[in-house]
């Protein structure tokens, strides 16, 4: 399908999740919020009662038109507030949801419904695959990264004080509605931030994402539905592939998904999280290129295409100023580093699936420091 010209009924065509008893469709549209109603009817025929997760900012733009949809269609729904962003993925937080839940006399034949960025979905998620052993969710991400990336495949967490997404489950939901109009009330940094992994999913997976990016350019960030439609769709499949070969991260396959994300983490957590995601993985997805470079696996030019296309965005053009000696370190706290080594996603060309290898501190200091010594 071409960009822009997104079918009126493209709801009805949905993205599969192939996971034998735990597959669930994706919808991607402009205005499907209004149809979330009948596609829960569609996907849980039984479930006539809900409680909708949200914050206050998401729930004054969006939660009536989600109410009204799930009670048009014959559901109890009943919103509950969380903080906004981040402050929503606490252990506490998690404890009071579930008080909630006891209240709204939630039980197992019942849902949750997640509104919101990945920090409310991935909370929602959370609460939803503990309360009473597990009960049904579905996610409506309202943030570009959370329909491309956090509401698909099934982590969810809180964080400890000692780290981000330390508590956490795999619990996979029943649907995802990914309503494209939403991204019109995004602030743009939000949009850019989510556009960070769009840009990792046509390096890790598919050439033809990449060039239609590139082609799009800037005018991606007007955020026309019909045009992003286009990008969440193609994202959300290829999410979709890595969950169903490796549902549970175990294989070094959905391990992938993670290009970027050593450096990025590091970075996040040094810059006590005020850099936004996306540019954090940005910054990581340069470093990991030129590690790759390096180790004889990515030309130059396609180095310099990926960086062309992230400045684009207005992504990985400036760093924080950070040591390399700290950054290193915190790549060891995190807790995808094995003992010993850290393990690297290296791409192997632009839409080719990555390696995962073991790099050495010495090269990754000195790649860091001529990053980060190009952009002082
Ligand atoms: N589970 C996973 O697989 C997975 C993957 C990637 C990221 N994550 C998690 O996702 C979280 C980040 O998610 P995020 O980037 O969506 O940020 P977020 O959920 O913190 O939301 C960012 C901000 O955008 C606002 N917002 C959301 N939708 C809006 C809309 N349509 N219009 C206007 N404002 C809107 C929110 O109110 C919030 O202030 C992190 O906690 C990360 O760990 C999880
Ligand atoms: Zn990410």
């Amino acid at each position: 399908m071409e960009i822009g010209a997104s079918k009126p009924d493209s709801d009805t065509w949905p993205i599969q999740v192939n996971l034998g008893v735990r597959s669930y469709p994706i919808y991607v549209a402009p205005g499907i919020l209004s149809s979330v109603g009948r596609l829960v009817r569609e996907s849980l025929p039984h479930a006539n009662k809900c409680v909708i997760v949200t914050s206050p900012p998401i729930n004054e733009l969006y939660g009536e038109a989600l109410m009204k949809s799930l009670i048009g269609a014959g559901i109890d729904a009943k919103p509950v507030m969380a903080p906004d962003g981040e402050d929503a993925k606490t252990w506490d937080f998690a404890g009071n949801i579930l008080g909630d839940f006891l209240d709204h006399g939630i039980d197992r034949g019942s849902f949750i419904v997640a509104l919101g960025g990945g920090a409310i979905g991935d909370l929602a998620g959370f609460v939803s695959s503990i309360y009473l052993r597990g009960v049904n969710h579905v996610q409506v991400p309202t943030t570009l990264l959370a329909q491309v990336d956090s509401s698909i495949g099934g982590k969810t967490a809180v964080n400890h004080r000692r780290g981000k997404n330390l508590i956490g489950t795999f619990h996979q939901p029943s649907l995802v509605v990914s309503d494209t109009n939403m991204m019109k009330t995004l602030p743009p940094e939000e949009l850019r931030s989510g556009l960070g992994e769009v840009v990792k999913y046509g390096v890790i997976s598919d050439l033809g994402l990449f060039k239609r990016l590139e082609e799009k350019g800037e005018t991606i960030l007007e955020a026309d539905p019909n045009v992003l439609t286009y990008f969440v769709r193609k994202c959300a499949a290829i999410k979709a592939k890595f969950v169903e070969e490796d549902e549970k991260d175990t294989k070094d396959i959905r391990a992938a998904l993670n290009y970027g994300h050593t450096v990025g983490h590091a970075l996040e957590i040094l810059a006590k999280f005020k850099l936004r995601h996306g540019e954090a993985v940005a910054f990581g997805m340069n470093v990991a290129a030129k590690l790759s470079q390096r180790l004889g696996f990515m030309e130059s030019m396609d180095l310099e295409r990926q960086r062309g296309l992230l400045e684009q965005f207005g992504l990985g053009v400036e760093t924080p100023p950070i040591d390399v000696k700290s950054l290193l370190e915190a790549m060891y706290k995190d807790k995808k580093s094995k003992e010993g080594s850290i393990r690297f996603v290296i791409p192997t060309g632009l839409g080719c699936r990555p390696t995962i290898r073991k790099v050495s501190d010495h090269l990754i200091s000195q790649t860091l420091e001529e990053e980060i010594g190009e952009k002082a």
